[in-house]
């Protein structure tokens, strides 16, 4: 047979525009180049079309190192090109409004990273855009990407743990914990970033909406130990970086919960993790062991060999494992963003109704009006109802 060209053999062409190359810019491009061979029958080929960075000494670099064909340094340009289906907003915190509402506006598909914005009304204001827009959005909130966090959610809608009763769920690291450093070495600290909570605390808040309910409530701590670190975030001169919150949760079935995040929590690099107490089990979980769900479930054996079993979510048949690898070989942090973001753009080229696991620009409101009421909560040392 005569050498023949590859083709994209019957895939849907999604054009990407990416703004930001940082961390994230480099994991959501390392999720698209992964897409069309791990999911080889979807009918998906994204295209790396713009890199957008307003750091003119990389965006050149960086573009050529993903394979983007074309780059700029003003994302106005980009959000306002026709050719562009997906725009990706991969840039600081307070640089997802803007951006992600006209590419709204121009009936763009649109990808923001968490926290959608730094203040709740302009979270809202990305919510608004949204609802307005013929474009979907999601809010990057990639834990429940998580095979074994899937898994979590599946047995807790099968009513395998009962009436939900508490949660304690934590984000910890350690990025702050050593006084020294200055605020351009801590990555909350400096600007454009804002704070602990914003940056971990949301991953922690999604998944305590995603697993047991709404949060109706909430009084919280949250606190600066080194305030010398404190700077103002753009947009928002009121949020400084915080860098510890213990906060009481409420929801709306009646379960209670404790939320911590931390960037002070010597020893801690990257600590997800939660447990969940029902009337007939419980489970827990967290992300340095990414792989297994800890559940007790009730036994027919009864309640002699009851306990937390391990369970190693890496079954051909577990929700998201098929297209990886055999059982036991482990996956990790990097593939929830790329199973994450396999499932919208499945969305967009296929025509499919948002997937329900993808957190929507209302998910991304609503973690912001409940950081905003820890806020309120912290400085009048009141519970602080949430109003949607
Ligand atoms: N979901 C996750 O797992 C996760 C992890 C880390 C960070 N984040 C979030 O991702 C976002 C990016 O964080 P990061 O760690 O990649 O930051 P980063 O600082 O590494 O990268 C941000 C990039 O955006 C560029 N940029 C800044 N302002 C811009 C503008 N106006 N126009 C164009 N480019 C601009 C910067 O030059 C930089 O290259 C943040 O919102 C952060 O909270 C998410």
């Amino acid at each position: 047979m005569a050498m023949q060209k590859v083709t994209a053999n019957g895939r849907k062409e999604i054009r990407m525009g990416v703004l930001g190359c940082g961390f994230m810019g480099k994991c959501h491009a390392n999720a698209y180049k992964k897409i069309p061979y791990i999911y080889p029958d979807a009918g998906v080929m994204p295209r790396l079309l713009v890199l957008c960075d307003k750091n003119e000494q990389i965006v050149e670099r960086e573009a050529t190192r993903y394979g983007y064909e074309e780059f700029c340094t003003d994302w106005n340009e980009m959000v306002a090109d026709e050719r562009i289906d997906v725009v990706d907003n991969c840039g600081p915190d307070p640089v997802h409004p803007d951006p992600c509402i006209a590419a709204l506006e121009n009936g763009k598909h649109v990808i923001s990273e968490k926290p959608l914005a730094v203040s709740v009304d302009d979270a809202r204001r990305m919510r608004d855009a949204a609802a307005a827009s013929s474009g979907m959005a999601m809010c990057t909130f990639n834990y429940r990407f998580m095979p074994a966090v899937q898994m979590a959610k599946e047995l807790i809608d099968a009513g395998k743990i009962g009436t939900i009763y508490q949660i304690r769920v934590n984000y910890l690291q350690m990025a702050g914990h050593d006084p020294s450093l200055g605020a351009d070495q801590c990555w909350y600290a400096a600007w454009p970033h804002s704070g602990g909570l914003q940056g971990i605390g949301s991953h922690a808040i999604d998944q305590c909406r995603f697993l047991v309910g709404e949060i109706t409530s909430v009084s919280a701590l949250v606190r600066t130990f080194n305030a010398d670190r404190a700077r103002p975030s753009a947009g928002c001169p009121e949020v400084t970086s915080d860098e510890g919150t213990a906060a009481l949760l409420d929801f709306d079935n009646g379960a209670i919960g404790v939320m911590e995040s931390s960037v002070v929590a010597t020893g801690r690099k990257n600590f997800l993790s939660w447990e969940i107490n029902g009337s007939k089990g419980s489970l827990r979980w967290d992300l340095e062991h990414p792989n297994s769900l800890f559940a007790c479930l009730e036994s027919p054996d009864g309640p002699k060999v009851e306990g937390f079993a391990e369970i190693s979510v890496t079954e051909a048949d577990h929700t998201y494992v098929g297209p990886w690898w055999p059982h036991g070989h482990n996956i990790g942090w990097e593939h929830c963003h790329i199973i994450e973001k396999f499932h919208f753009l499945d969305t967009v080229a296929n025509g499919k109704p948002m997937n329900p696991n993808n957190a929507t620009f209302e998910d991304g409101y609503r973690v912001a009006a409940i950081i905003d009421g820890m806020r309120q909560s912290s400085d009048s040392g009141k519970r602080i109802a949430i109003n949607y």
